[in-house]
């Protein structure tokens, strides 16, 4: 039996906080903390009221380390499950390191006045978890997360070398709403509206202009939005999914041995992308702050605060999301292409635990890797992405969750787009 401390209580901390609660016996005792305790206290009536459990709340300002080193002090957990936001992984990291707590997270540190993310940050902690003797699992969402431990599942159970991974992210549901994000604004538009990237061995010839090496490869990046490609997703149909750069790229690259390309790409409807051209054409997507009226304004953090809060799409969210990674390399010296998928409805999710479907991927993940860790079945010190771990017992447990998956085999013939 283990405590979880919980930060952040935006659409992701939410399913957290109730899947853990319905994993009473891995969890008994819950603290929920976030920068604004009313969004704890309304989550706790909720899991209450949905869970029949009872879980403590508390103001956490994470981003200094000392606020979160004293909540630790007093509440003592076995570990830290950070679902607040990108900005505040390092100074989490730095209150678990001193504080000798296990830390688990979503999504990889960005500066907030950077829009890179990357892991040099939180890989150049190492070998302080390693010498404290704790363990911190980067990236245990679904994507980063749930794509990432499928490619391990798939190198250790279905190939002999893998050459080229594609994840493909679709949401073919509908919000009713003519442009709103899925998850925090800010870090969303952040992630989309950068230059797309891919990584390809040395050796390769695809499209792009190359950028640095990286593990024998090089990035090779594109225009925003420039290459679609049409997949016929199954239980969703046929989308237009964006290559778009993800961070797992970067670690899947180096762990997956031999790997000659990896690719990430999202669907986006229509009406979304012209919305994200006339606001990035305006300068609404600025992060840098403006002067306005006597004061600095930086333009995403006031859109953000113009767009539908994520966590408020929940309720009248209709459709699927299917996310898979398309995997393609050689079994028993023949070629093989799989598709490794989930699909999850929207007003499922709703109705077990009042959130949409992309909140709900995201929040599974998160409870299913903490509980690896707090059962000692995943129990290494050091920094891992999660794919470093052992896939299997992590992937049983995501299934009886909440996140069935599927393998489908696919014709490694049908060219696949360059
Ligand atoms: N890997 C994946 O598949 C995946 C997918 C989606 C999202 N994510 C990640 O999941 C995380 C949460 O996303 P979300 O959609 O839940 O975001 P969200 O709805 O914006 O929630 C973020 C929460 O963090 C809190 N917070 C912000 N700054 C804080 C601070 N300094 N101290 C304490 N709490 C703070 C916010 O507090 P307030 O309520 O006061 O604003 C809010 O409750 C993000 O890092 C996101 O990138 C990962």
């Amino acid at each position: 039996m283990s405590k979880a401390l919980i930060i952040g209580a935006g659409g992701v901390g939410r399913v957290v906080a109730h899947k853990a609660a319905q994993l009473g016996n891995v969890f008994h005792e819950i603290l929920l903390a976030s920068r604004t305790e009313a969004r704890c206290q309304e989550i706790a009536k909720e899991i209450l009221e949905l869970q029949g459990k009872t879980i403590q709340t508390a103001a956490l300002d994470a981003d200094d380390p000392k606020n979160t080193v004293e909540l630790i002090r007093r509440f003592q957990p076995d570990i830290v499950i950070n679902v607040a936001l990108p900005y505040q992984d390092l100074a989490i990291m730095d209150a678990c390191l001193e504080t000798g707590v296990p830390y688990l997270d979503t999504a990889n540190y960005e500066p907030p006045d950077l829009a890179k993310f990357e892991y040099k940050w939180q890989w150049a902690y190492r070998e302080r978890f390693e010498k404290a003797g704790i363990m911190a699992v980067l990236g245990s969402g679904f994507d980063p997360g749930v794509t990432n431990v499928w490619a391990a599942y798939a190198q250790k159970h279905l190939f002999d070398q893998i050459d080229t991974i594609d994840i493909l992210d679709c949401n073919a549901g509908n919000h009713g709403h003519k442009f709103a994000t899925n998850f925090n604004p800010e870090i969303n538009i952040r992630e989309i509206t950068q230059r797309g990237r891919y990584w390809e061995r040395a050796d390769q010839n695809g499209p792009g202009q190359a950028e640095e090496e990286w593990v024998g490869g090089r990035y090779k990046s594109i225009d925003p939005m420039s290459i679609r490609w049409d997949y016929d997703f199954p239980e969703v149909g046929v989308k237009s999914a964006y290559l778009l750069y993800h961070e797992e790229l970067e670690s899947l690259a180096k762990n997956i041995p031999g790997l000659r390309r990896i690719r990430f790409w999202m669907t986006f409807g229509e009406s979304y992308l012209k919305h994200l051209e006339v606001l990035q054409n305006v300068g609404m997507t600025r992060i840098d702050p403006v002067r306005f009226q006597g004061q600095d304004i930086v333009p995403i953090q006031f859109l953000k605060a113009l767009l539908p809060d994520p966590a408020s799409l929940a309720k009248n969210y209709t459709g699927k999301t299917c996310i898979g990674d398309l995997v393609e390399g050689v079994k028993d010296g023949k070629r093989r292409r799989v598709f490794i998928y989930n699909v999850c409805d929207h007003a499922e999710c709703y109705k077990e635990v009042r959130s949409q479907a992309i909140s709900y991927t995201t929040g599974v993940p998160a409870v299913v890797g903490a509980a690896m860790m707090v059962q000692g079945i995943w129990k290494r010190p050091g920094v891992f992405n999660i794919e470093e771990l052992d896939p299997d017992p992590f992937l049983e447990l995501l299934a009886r969750h909440g996140l069935p998956w599927q393998v489908i085999e696919c014709d490694p013939s049908v060219p696949l787009p360059v």
